[in-house]
């Protein structure tokens, strides 16, 4: 069977561990990390995942990385490229190769705060909401079409370090949830935006706002 996803990590794999106990591990053809420490690898393999290291400190620059990372994706043939904590930027060649297929999360609501350390920015700037975008990938960083945002107030928490926290809450929530549409094929692609078939675009879980 042709699985749909292949997931591109660098890290700790919270976001992919929320895939995997949201019944996805199944559609995941393979976690590829470029970083070996990865915890995230135990998480995909703990799932019985495929995994796979491509380490960037092996390639000459940003391209030669790039066309080998995707030299590895291609044969998997996926629908979508999930990054889930992958602290890469990929380049205009990569991109093209899998056109409206590249999807991130990013800890602020874009087009704010973009970068490493999206929340402490956020916490430091004063704003009154925060919480975590999903967008499509384009050559800029965090710039892409905006899919999805999870919205919550900041005045609850008194130092960034909580805002940290309860902005991954709302990530576990919303990346599984917007893939699986994903996957059931409730979306529309146009030109180079993608909007999700739902039926409120504006809805509360919990203490967050989450809006389509
Ligand atoms: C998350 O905050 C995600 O938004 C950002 O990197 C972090 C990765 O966390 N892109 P994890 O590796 O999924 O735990």
């Amino acid at each position: 069977m042709v699985k749909a996803i292949v997931v591109l990590i660098s890290g700790k794999g919270s976001n992919l561990k929320s895939l995997c106990v949201n019944d996805l591990a199944k559609d995941i053809s393979c976690v590829i990390s470029n970083n070996p420490q990865a915890e995230g690898l135990e998480i995909a393999a703990s799932a019985g995942i495929k995994t796979i290291v491509l380490d960037h400190h092996d390639y000459f620059n940003r391209e030669a990385y790039d066309l080998a990372l995707s030299a590895i994706i291609a044969p998997f043939n996926p629908s979508w490229i999930i990054l889930a904590g992958f602290m890469r930027i990929l380049g205009a060649n990569f991109i093209n190769k899998f056109p409206q297929q590249i999807i991130n999360i990013h800890p602020s609501l874009l087009p704010a705060f973009k970068g490493i350390n999206a929340p402490q920015q956020a916490f430091n700037a004063g704003v009154k909401f925060s919480g975590a975008t999903i967008h499509l990938v384009n050559e800029d960083l965090d710039h892409g079409h905006i899919i999805a945002q999870g919205i919550i107030a900041v005045n609850n928490f008194n130092c960034y370090n909580e805002l940290i926290k309860a902005t991954l809450k709302i990530e576990h929530y919303l990346y599984p949830l917007v893939i699986k549409k994903l996957l059931n094929h409730q979306y529309k692609l146009i030109g180079n935006k993608l909007k999700l078939k739902v039926v409120e675009n504006l809805y509360h879980h919990e203490t967050i706002l989450i809006a389509f």
